[in-house]
């Protein structure tokens, strides 16, 4: 038999030099778009992306492919068919970012692969995430017995806090139990809400104040209606930072009324509670450090990839209680360091506290601070130039980094028109390739909205912004003044 003749299929494992040689030329290859984003358009090419995603479809190959043949097309058609969320006009959305320490952690993570689900699998590597964990808890002024979990990003942050608290306050008698949001909180609460058995009969939507934030008095009215109707209100939620609008709820006084009525209050802080770093900012998110959970997003305010969020408990036992469970085939629970499975609802997992603790090390918190910082500064400064557009009227002024506003003219002179003007402004602009924006629709209003807050925004980007709204505000009055304006359709 001739050994040399049949490769070893079943060998998938590579050499060091092929494992270098595949790595340089993958880190090479991410390099080099992180170094176009400045000149790479705003948001990518979605000309018959339809078509395009329909031509992608194969079945699953037989037989290697080498990597350069597959790079190529991914580096080259694919990732640029997207919105450049990590490009510094990325003003879309909630911006996040993708700081390229954390890629590296993320590779380590992977590459070394240790388990944490449990602490005996990897003790030292457990208290490194425990460690991230605590200096969010710290930062957020959390007590020392608050416990904390990363999630993959703040939807399952929430649906996590949700269980907790149901499990705590309403034990079997689920179907009793009511939670209340406001209009302009984040439609993932509801679905975690759902997924947690609290079906949408028991989700009580909270009207807004002219600033968006939620009415204290008719939450209270609220609660009050469904004690009457023999419900057990159980659960409150804040929003410090929302998405339509980035207003801050009163999360002090909701803070009060949670816990005068005996309520479980989560603040969800998916956008705006990384700017309770910055100790000048806390005032802006009053009240924070009272809740009984907070949802954070690393991939948001800590500018992380795609993949992180975060929860804090207050009553850290209460995590725990909800979590914690084992099996003949584990080792025995113990008590002394942070145990990620008896936290979190995940057995198996790698190594999400990596990418936080590598990069925080890496960098200090000193310049996320002054990252952050900045953000709002920049958003501050792009308002007030904004508010000065001929036609721009301002419909909310950054409370963090977020700021919303519509287009008025005489000759739009319906909401229906104002609305396609508004529209088209964010189109438009996005269009531009300079900068990427999005709206939002706020009751009847259709609102454009900026929201800073990736790390690769920077002044020049804010000026652009700034720049592109008054040149295609302009453009936008005239075809109006004309008659010429005519409803553009969306891409985004
Ligand atoms: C205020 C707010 N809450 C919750 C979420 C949901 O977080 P994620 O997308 O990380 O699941 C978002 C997402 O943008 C958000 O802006």
């Amino acid at each position: 038999m001739n050994d040399h003749a049949m490769p070893d299929l079943a060998d998938l494992d590579l050499s060091p030099e092929d494992m270098l040689a595949l790595g340089n030329t993958v880190v090479a290859r991410s390099v080099a778009h992180l170094a176009d984003l400045n000149t790479m358009a705003s948001c990518g090419d979605y000309t018959d992306i339809e078509a395009f995603c329909r031509s992608l479809r194969e079945p699953a190959p037989e037989h290697g492919t080498p990597l350069d043949a597959l790079l190529d097309p991914l580096f080259d058609e694919w990732i640029p068919r997207s919105f450049t969320t990590p490009g510094p006009g990325y003003l879309a959305y909630i911006p996040g970012g993708g700081i390229f320490p954390a890629a590296l952690a993320d590779f380590i993570a992977s590459s070394t692969n240790r388990y944490t689900g449990v602490w005996r699998a990897a003790p030292a590597l457990v208290q490194l995430e425990s460690n991230a964990l605590d200096w969010l808890r710290d930062w957020m002024e959390f007590p020392s017995e608050a416990r904390g979990l990363f999630t993959t990003g703040g939807s399952m942050a929430m649906f996590n806090a949700i269980a907790c608290a149901r499990e705590l306050h309403l034990g079997n008698e689920i179907r009793s139990g009511t939670l209340y949001v406001s209009s302009q909180s984040h439609h993932s609460i509801a679905k975690a809400a759902r997924l947690a058995g609290i079906a949408h009969d028991r989700v009580r939507t909270i009207d807004v104040d002219a600033e968006f934030r939620m009415r204290v008095h008719d939450l209270e009215r609220a609660i009050a209606s469904d004690r009457s109707a023999g419900l057990k209100p159980f659960m409150v939620f804040s929003t410090a930072g929302t998405t339509n609008t980035g207003a801050v709820d009163p999360i002090d006084d909701i803070a009060d009324l949670s816990a005068s009525e005996g309520l479980w209050h989560h603040v969800d802080g998916a956008y705006g509670a990384f700017f309770h770093m910055v100790p000048e900012l806390r005032p802006l998110l009053r009240g924070l450090p009272r809740a009984d959970s907070l949802t954070l997003d690393p991939h948001k305010g800590m500018f992380m990839p795609y993949g992180i969020g975060a929860l804090l408990v207050r009553d850290g036992e209460a995590l725990r209680a909800l979590h914690s469970t084992t099996a003949g085939y584990l080792p025995k629970n113990q008590d002394e360091f942070y145990d990620p499975a008896q936290y979190g609802p995940d057995l198996s997992r790698g190594f999400p506290g990596l990418r936080v603790w590598l990069t925080l090390k890496l960098f200090g918190a000193v310049r996320y601070r002054a990252a952050l910082a900045e953000k709002r500064e920049l958003a501050l400064w792009a308002a007030e130039q904004v508010a000065r557009i001929p036609g721009i009227v301002m419909d909310a002024l950054p409370q963090l980094s977020l700021f919303a506003f519509h287009l008025e003219s005489p000759a739009l002179d319906t909401l229906e028109a104002q609305n396609a003007a508004t529209r088209a402004l964010m189109t438009r602009v996005t269009q531009r390739g300079r900068v990427m924006m999005t709206g939002a629709a706020v009751g009847e209003r259709y609102l454009g909205r900026v929201c800073v807050l990736s790390f690769r925004t920077r002044r020049a980007a804010a000026e652009a912004c700034v720049e592109d709204l008054t040149s295609v505000t302009a453009e936008l009055l005239t075809d109006a003044d004309a008659g010429r304006f005519a409803t553009t359709g969306s891409p985004l």
